[in-house]
């Protein structure tokens, strides 16, 4: 079988495919408020375009293959794209990353499409602090979560960015909303991607603390997920809720490393924390064959880096997170 190793020995399975740089919301570990210098709509790969990249690494042995932003749903007629990746031979888990702002309206097309898993980004249950951290609506982002539910998604992961005095004295409330509503619930470590990531690392949570704070409330068996990536999951002891701990600066994951980024301009990043890029647009642009698109593939993933140096070099990534989608 067709497989892209990488100088590492690290088989690369795994595609994110950031559809749009865009973003509504402006986070602020991720975007700086009144940010509007996004990239040119024409810069942005076509519909078609990213089908042959997305059909050029599965013929190389990827499996799975998520849509990002930026907010993938900003960029229009979603489902569209994610039905003709879905039909992709190889193609045997299509999943999305969303903040869930305009999931309401699109979550029955996205299933419908053939998207089965599904990422939230949600960092508080309280609507101030929700709008202080992202300046958008809580309501909206729960309206899309029920949504989704309704409409067949599972799992459905919540991902939460802790940061101390912001958030995480809402680490347990989020824990009981996620039972409730049978959601996985993911703990993030912020990381220094980009300005703003390095200055929210000042709020930066170390989430062995977390998860100790959690172990005198609540029995948590280590678990395993299907697919889990780099959080580590365990279970709350009698009940079905999972919790996964990403840790990039705690406890790196680089060795376990199963996947590559397509930026929405066709840009290759080889690896979330550090610059190494290939550019496909222009190979793209010029015509080249599946074939050739192939060769250009393995040679970018020769160019994988180890492992990140958010400790060491925090300066290193100079991009904002919404280029490559986490
Ligand atoms: N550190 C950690 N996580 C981040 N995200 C965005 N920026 C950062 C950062 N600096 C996360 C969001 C979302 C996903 C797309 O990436 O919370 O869940
Ligand atoms: Fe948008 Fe996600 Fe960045 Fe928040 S973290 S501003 S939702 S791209």
């Amino acid at each position: 079988m067709t497989r892209l190793a990488d100088p590492f020995g690290r088989t690369i399975d795994y595609l994110r495919v950031s559809v749009t740089d865009r973003c509504d919301l402006r986070c602020s570990y991720c975007l700086p408020e009144g940010f509007r210098d996004f990239d040119e709509p024409d810069h942005w790969l076509t519909f078609e375009e990213i089908t042959r990249v997305v059909a050029a690494f599965a013929a190389l042995g990827t499996r799975r293959v998520r849509l990002t932003g930026g907010e993938p749903l900003v960029r229009r007629d979603l489902p569209r794209l994610a039905g003709r990746l879905a039909a992709l031979p190889g193609v045997e888990d299509l999943s999305l990353s969303t903040n869930a702002t305009r999931l309401a309206k699109q979550a029955g097309a996205l299933y419908a499409a053939g998207i089965r898993r599904l990422n939230v980004s949600l960092d508080s249950l309280d609507p101030d602090t929700y709008r202080r951290i992202t300046r958008g609506r809580l309501d909206k982002v729960l309206a899309g979560l029920m949504a989704a539910r309704e409409a067949g998604f599972a799992p459905i992961k919540i991902n939460m960015v802790v940061m101390r005095g912001v958030n995480d004295h809402e680490v347990e409330d989020m824990l009981a909303f996620c039972l409730e509503h049978g959601f996985t619930l993911r703990f993030i470590e912020t990381m220094p991607v980009g300005d703003t990531g390095r200055a929210a690392s000042d709020r930066y949570v170390d989430l062995r603390e977390v998860r100790a704070r959690l172990e005198r409330r609540y029995e948590l068996i280590p678990a395993h997920m299907p697919g889990g990536g780099p959080a580590r999951y365990v279970q709350v002891a009698g009940t079905g809720l999972r919790i996964g701990f990403i840790t990039p600066l705690s406890q790196h994951f680089c060795a376990t490393c199963n996947r590559v980024r397509l930026a929405a301009d066709g840009t290759l990043y080889l690896c979330l924390g550090q610059d190494d890029r290939y550019a496909l647009r222009p190979l793209l642009r010029a015509g080249i064959d599946d074939a050739g698109l192939q060769e250009h593939i393995r040679r970018a993933i020769a160019l994988k880096p180890e492992r990140h140096e958010f400790r060491d070099a925090p300066e290193k990534v100079v991009r904002f997170m919404s280029q490559t989608g986490g």
